[in-house]
């Protein structure tokens, strides 16, 4: 039976969701990367208590909130940081704007392993630096860095290495092997890695024998140690909205210019998302694993029905709660359009720099997620609709 606390959702339609008020009409939406589940409800209790006081007057980091993640961090990964690191930030997006104008000079390179969540693709160029984009490479059975391709794109104008960790949109794990071949050659090139792991707490089977999180600044490397860490438990416990995540920045150099790097853009972090993170840190645990255990369950629903559609093909994510879903064998021209034709809103391949490709959000009741599996099965084998 369907864990409740994942069964009955509140109807978001008209409430300025930007997932499901991006279509008028029954296309039901698999798109952006939130949950259509209510929050963990310690964190709600958080808030409720956070809003009866009352004053939402500017903030900085309360005292509780790096402590909070620094415990987080050492539960989960063993990874022990300096509180004093930690910087409360809007979002991982800003903070990965904000290191490309800080750690890169206007032209230089920073390196993406693509196909990636778009804003990779978009923010190096909006900060006047330039992408450099090295595909991941696949056997059909599972995602891994091309470490050839990836020494052969630096050049002397690299300065960056972002890493997408664990990776959206594949979902893939990247191991201790390839985060020490990438230390390494960030060590002789000179480069910076700036590793977004704010999926780091959706691994499917870490409680399983499967593939765990290996944080990249925990790595015992010179490399590791200069790394900037973007982190937030805005996937986990359904919480983007609120706007708090954290940055992990070794050099006391680049916490004291963080801000200025922001160009007076970014707002200070709000009051609510940091009780709300706080809240997620430290009591969020049960209601993550009970989470993880759904989410594995829908994986497997969504592999199952992918594999029994002539053309399409997905490698079962290791992480998140994307299924990433080959489209290129169907002959289908444009796969996104089919799916929207068949009332399903999923994210086009194409903003990943993969055309041929949809990702499918499965954080949704179990019921919904069958529907979605329905109308998947529907645009990709037209003649059997009613
Ligand atoms: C890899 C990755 N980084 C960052 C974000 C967004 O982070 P934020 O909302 O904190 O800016 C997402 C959202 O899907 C993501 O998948």
């Amino acid at each position: 039976m369907t864990d409740p606390a994942f069964a009955d959702c509140p109807d978001r339609r008209g409430t300025g969701s930007e997932k499901w008020d991006r279509w008028p009409g029954d296309i039901l939406p698999v798109w952006v990367a939130d949950m259509d589940f209510r929050t963990d409800p310690a964190v709600l209790e958080a808030l409720h208590r956070r809003v009866d006081h009352g004053v939402f007057g500017y903030t900085a980091d309360p005292p509780g909130f790096a402590p909070s993640l620094a415990g987080h961090l050492e539960r989960r990964f063993g990874w022990v940081i300096d509180p004093g690191h930690v910087i409360g930030i809007t979002g991982v997006v800003s903070g990965l704007a904000v290191a490309a104008r800080l750690l890169a000079a206007a032209d230089d390179e920073i390196i993406s392993f693509t196909p990636v969540y778009p804003p990779f693709l978009t923010l190096p160029g909006r900060a006047g630096r330039r992408l450099v984009r090295v595909p991941l490479a696949s056997d059909g059975h599972g995602w891994t860095i091309d470490h050839d391709a990836l020494a052969a794109a630096v050049s002397l104008r690299t300065r960056l290495v972002w890493l997408c960790h664990p990776h959206n949109p594949t979902g893939t794990v990247f191991g201790a092997a390839d985060l020490v071949a990438i230390a390494d050659l960030a060590e002789r090139h000179g480069l910076t890695v700036v590793s977004d792991e704010i999926w780091s707490d959706l691994l499917l089977d870490d409680d399983a024998g499967g593939p765990v999180h290996v944080p990249f600044a925990s790595l015992d490397h010179p490399a590791a140690r200069r790394a900037v860490t973007l982190v937030a438990p805005s996937k986990t416990w359904n919480i983007a909205g609120l706007c708090c995540a954290a940055a992990i920045v070794p050099h006391a150099a680049w916490r004291h210019g963080w801000r200025a790097a922001s160009g007076g853009l970014l707002p200070m972090v709000n009051p609510l998302g940091y009780a709300a993170a706080e809240a997620a840190w430290n009591h969020g645990e049960p209601w993550r694993r009970r989470l993880v255990h759904l989410l594995r369950d829908h994986r497997r629903r969504v592999v199952e029905a992918v594999a029994g559609i002539p053309g399409l093909s997905c490698i079962p994510p290791q992480a998140t709660y994307l299924a990433w879903i080959d489209c290129r064998g169907s002959g289908v021209a444009d796969p996104q359009a089919a799916c929207e034709a068949a009332g399903l809103g999923t994210s086009d391949g194409r903003e990943f720099g993969a055309p041929g490709f949809v990702r499918l959000n499965m954080a949704c009741p179990t019921e919904r997620l069958e529907e979605a599996l329905h109308r998947l099965r529907r645009a990709f084998t037209p003649e059997k609709q009613a």
